[in-house]
C-alpha cells in the first residue's frame, strides 16, 4: 500500500488507522509500520518467499519452502483487536515493500496473547525487530491484552535478547529446544 492510499480511506471494518505511524531505523530509513490489510496478501507472500530458509525456521520451526497457501488468508484477515498484525513498510519507485510483520493471537490461556514476527533478512539487526514488538505489545496493551506469550528456538540469540531488552519477562521454559516466554510489557520509561 502507498504512503498515499495508506492516507486515503478503502479501510476495512474496525480498520485502527491511529496505529499508522513512521520509525527512523538505526541507519536513518524511514519506514512505515501499519496495521495489516486483507489486500496485504500479495507482499506478505513476496515477503516471505524472500526470507532465508534460517529466518523462516526461526519464525515458523520448519523450513518451509513455501508456506501453506491457505495460510496468508488467515495472516492478513484480523479483527484487528483479539487478532492484530502489524507490518513495516518502505516506500520505493515500485510502490511499497514490506519488510516485517508482527503479530499476536488469542491463546488457550484467557487474557495471554502469543506474539510472532519477522523481519525481512537483510533488515535484521537495525532496530526494526524492536520498533516493532514495542508496537504490537503497545497496541495489545491498549486493547486490555496485558499478559504475553511468545515460542521460540532456544538458539534464537537476537529474539531472546530483543525480549530481554524490551519487555519484562515472567517466566521462561525450554523443552526440546524451543523456550516459551510469558512476558508483560514494560512500564513506560523503564
Ligand atoms: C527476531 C527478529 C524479528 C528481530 O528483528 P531485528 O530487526 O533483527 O531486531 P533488532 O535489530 O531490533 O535487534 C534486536 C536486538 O538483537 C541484537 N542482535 C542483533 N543481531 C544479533 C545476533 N546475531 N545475536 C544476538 N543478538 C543480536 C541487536 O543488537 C539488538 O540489540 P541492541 O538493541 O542491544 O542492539 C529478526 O531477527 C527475525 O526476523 N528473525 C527470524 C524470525 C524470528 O526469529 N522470529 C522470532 C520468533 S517468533
Amino acid at each position: 500500500m502507498s504512503a498515499r492510499r495508506a492516507a486515503t480511506g478503502g479501510d476495512p471494518p474496525g480498520y485502527p488507522r491511529e496505529l499508522i505511524h513512521t520509525i527512523l531505523v538505526d541507519w536513518g530509513a524511514t519506514l512505515r509500520i501499519r496495521p495489516i490489510r486483507p489486500d496485504d496478501e500479495a507482499g506478505l507472500r513476496e515477503l516471505f518467499e524472500r526470507l532465508s530458509t534460517r529466518t523462516v525456521f526461526q519464525r515458523f520451526f520448519r523450513a518451509w519452502r513455501k508456506l501453506p497457501e491457505e495460510w496468508y488468508p488467515r495472516f492478513v484477515q484480523v479483527d484487528y483487536e483479539q487478532r492484530l498484525a502489524l507490518v513495516a513498510e518502505v516506500d520505493g519507485a515500485e510502490g511499497a515493500r514490506l519488510l516485517g510483520v508482527a503479530r499476536y493471537e488469542p491463546t488457550d490461556t484467557d487474557g495471554v496473547a502469543e506474539v510472532a514476527l519477522v523481519v525481512e533478512d537483510s533488515w535484521q539487526g537495525q532496530g526494526l525487530g524492536r520498533r516493532l514488538l514495542e508496537a504490537i505489545v503497545d497496541a495489545a496493551d491498549k486493547r486490555g491484552i496485558h499478559r504475553f506469550r511468545a515460542d521460540t528456538l532456544s538458539d534464537n540469540r537476537r529474539i531472546l535478547k530483543l525480549l530481554a531488552q524490551t519487555v519484562n519477562i515472567e517466566s521462561s521454559t525450554t523443552e526440546q529446544g524451543v523456550t516459551e516466554l510469558t512476558f508483560v510489557p514494560r512500564p513506560r520509561g523503564a
